[in-house]
């Protein structure tokens, strides 16, 4: 049998600093413990391979030296462009079969693409026991996202990689593990995919209209960002709870939330949630809000009665690793 090697790479939540974070304010991110899976082979001859079940991919064939078809399935490019620019890095040409599992639906917005590009190349790396370290992982992934989306900060990239709790600047600029304690966090899904490029897109259109206006409140998310961290290592749930709201209106007046967030978001504040706020992009995926634990189940019905999906993910995840298999 030909040699297989597995790696795995966590998705994500953004705490605080969603869009800020294109314009180069910092952010703080947590990964979370829903992971990808990838396993890579040899496929004994001169194609890429890949079959991905979670997104109804079976046995996609591209010949290794024509890869990142543009025309691909989205669940598959990552994969092919991240093979691709991995062979081109390290100067070889090797024939695959790849194989991705995932613990998540990509409609939860936890930041698949990312976690399955990071754990591509974590495999690639093993498969031919090359010793990459976590900044070339970071670097050639983030070049792959960049490649097939466009548009990204890069801090699906790092959570995926470093795992744990960052604080992050664009590109990989900085790159600083935030130790805390357990977070009391509710995580809820509105039940709507968001389009993060669109919606990157909306944020450039009104940034282009009054920049003016567009930096002041880039300004104030960098600053609930700094403040965030503070709260966040000193463990003061309800003064983080306050930087949510704060962070959630500034967001609101960019024009990316949606009215099920808003639902969602106003009735875990009813339940008596410290703070709640969109994570990640806008328009729909997930909220997520602090909560003293004598009301966590409140604050989750309250969000299941607004027709919210309460997701059960623990933060802090470890970062890419392989498998044993
Ligand atoms: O939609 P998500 O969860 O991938 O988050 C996007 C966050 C943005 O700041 C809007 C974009 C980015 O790449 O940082």
């Amino acid at each position: 049998m030909s040699r297989q090697v597995t790696a795995s790479a966590p998705g994500k939540l953004m705490l605080f600093g969603e869009h800020a974070v294109v314009y180069g304010k910092p952010c703080i991110v947590v990964a979370v413990d829903q992971r990808m899976r990838v396993t890579v082979e040899s496929s004994g001859d001169g194609n890429l391979k890949i079959s991905a079940p979670e997104v109804n991919v079976a046995d996609y064939v591209e010949k290794i030296d024509n890869l990142g078809d543009d025309k691909a399935p989205k669940g598959v490019r990552f994969v092919s462009v991240a093979v691709k620019n991995f062979f081109n890095f390290y100067n070889i040409n090797i024939g695959l079969r790849v194989e991705t599992r995932s613990d998540f639906p990509s409609k939860y917005g936890f930041g698949s693409s990312s976690a399955v590009t990071v754990a591509t190349i974590k495999a690639l790396s093993q498969f031919i026991r090359s010793k990459v370290n976590n900044d070339q992982i970071f670097n050639l992934s983030y070049k792959t996202v960049l490649d097939v989306q466009g548009v990204g900060s890069g801090f699906d990239v790092a959570a995926a990689v470093w795992g744990g709790t960052i604080y992050f600047v664009k590109g990989g600029k900085m790159t600083e593990t935030i130790e805390h304690s357990v977070l009391p966090l509710i995580v809820g899904y509105t039940g709507i995919k968001a389009d993060t490029p669109t919606l990157v897109r909306r944020v450039a259109g009104f940034y282009r209209r009054d920049k003016k206006l567009t930096d002041k409140i880039f300004d104030s998310i960098g600053r609930i960002v700094e403040e965030g961290r503070d709260a966040l290592v000193k463990g003061k749930y309800k003064r983080l709870g306050l930087l949510m709201n704060k962070n959630q209106e500034l967001l609101q007046s960019l024009g990316v939330s949606s009215p099920e967030l808003n639902r969602l978001i106003k009735a875990s504040k009813v339940a008596g949630a410290y703070g709640a706020k969109l994570s990640g992009a806008g328009g729909g995926d997930c909220m997520i809000a602090i909560v003293a634990p004598e009301l966590r189940s409140s604050v989750e019905r309250a969000i299941e009665k607004e027709g919210g999906v309460v997701l059960d993910v623990a933060i802090q995840a470890e970062g890419v690793r392989t498998e044993k298999i």
